[in-house]
């Protein structure tokens, strides 16, 4: 990729900044966007840094009428002295070229992106909340923009990077978020794009949300797609089940997304001797565990959901009620743990965090 010196043309314009105090996710967006073209010839080219704006685009943009899209999700945080950390940012540039070339995008060069997005962060440094709980949501995403209806590749794409200062992003924070466990739709199967963040996935998952959401639920957990028994994801995070004294996960079998902070909570509590597997877990076997008094914990992970405790899990007329609906002991843990090496907090022994 050609490593031109990023343009930066600053806004004349800035926006006012939203109360802190009461952040909701992803309805602000700082002054600034960056964007990357790419053709054929060039490749991926003119790097800049721009005033956010609305984009232009040819209605026969190949994204708009076959979803060639993907995206990734970061954070940055304001540690002491001010300093500005980014969480394992290298992870998700890994990520966003597994996602690129499953949907035949053209990869990009990682350390250079990551590069783009510290001179971006730095520039709407000032829009990086520092309430609890709040960070710097950063969404990298690429769109395919060739103007033409043959199914195929395109061959031009944007690759633009947006800031927004968010809370958390269940309404509900640290409470215990209701579950509805999915019998009917489908998210993702194997050597679809389930493993790809690929938009597509998140629109397939609408539907369930929405029913979900009117019958008093905040998100669906999904089951595979074959027999309707095995768990796979909540879409917007990972999720785990702590059994009599041992947490698991359900194993990355080519139809779930391989989470940042999946990956992260795996190691931390590997490094505290907590037993850890990564392996198929069928809805039944958490459904006795809740029955014989061993479901201890359940909680989802991502990087917009950080650690989310689950409090009631619904599936097939049965309501799992997790913890007496409080979060786990084990959660809180590592949801502290977590934020505290994002924010500075904690020492980062791991070296997960980068300066911006
Ligand atoms: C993230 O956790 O960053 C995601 O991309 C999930 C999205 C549903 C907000």
């Amino acid at each position: 990729m050609n490593m031109e010196e990023i343009k930066i043309q600053q806004t004349d314009i800035r926006k006012a900044k939203p109360d802190q105090s009461n952040l909701p996710f992803g309805h602000y967006f700082t002054d600034h966007m960056f964007l990357l073209d790419y053709n054929l010839e060039q490749g991926w080219h003119e790097p800049r840094i721009v005033p956010y704006a609305p984009l232009v685009l040819d209605p026969a943009a190949m994204v708009f009428h076959y979803g060639q899209a993907v995206f990734e999700g970061m954070k940055a945080f304001i540690a002491k002295d001010e300093q500005i950390l980014l969480f394992r940012p290298n992870k998700n540039m890994e990520r966003f070229n597994q996602s690129n070339r499953r949907l035949e995008i053209p990869e990009i060069d990682g350390d250079f992106i990551i590069h783009a997005i510290q001179k971006l962060v730095n520039v709407d440094k000032e829009w990086i909340p520092s309430g609890k709980g709040t960070s710097l949501y950063i969404r990298p995403f690429i769109i395919a923009t060739e103007a033409c209806l043959g199914v195929r590749a395109s061959h031009t794409y944007q690759l633009l990077v947006i800031l927004s200062p968010v809370g958390a992003y269940y309404s509900e924070g640290l409470e215990p978020v209701k579950i509805n466990v999915e019998s009917s739709y489908t998210r993702a199967v194997r050597g679809g794009l389930g493993t790809a963040k690929a938009a597509g996935n998140y629109a397939a998952s609408i539907k369930a949300q929405t029913e979900a959401k009117d019958a008093g639920y905040s998100q669906v957990l999904w089951l595979d797609a074959i027999e309707k028994k095995y768990i796979e994801e909540v879409g917007s995070m990972n999720i785990f089940f702590k059994i009599n004294g041992k947490v698991i996960t359900p194993e990355l079998n080519g139809s779930i997304l391989a989470g940042v902070t999946r990956d992260s909570i795996m190691e931390l509590l590997n490094n505290w001797g907590v037993p850890v597997e990564e392996r198929q877990i069928s809805i039944e076997e958490v459904y006795e565990a809740s029955l014989n008094g061993t479901l201890e914990e359940v909680f989802g992970t991502g990087t917009a959901a950080v650690i989310s405790p689950v409090g009631e899990l619904f599936w097939n007329n049965h309501q799992m009620i997790v913890n007496q609906g409080h979060i786990g002991q084990l959660s809180q843990k590592l949801y502290d743990t977590i934020t505290g090496i994002q924010t500075g907090l904690i020492p980062d022994t791991l070296h997960w965090t980068v300066q911006v």
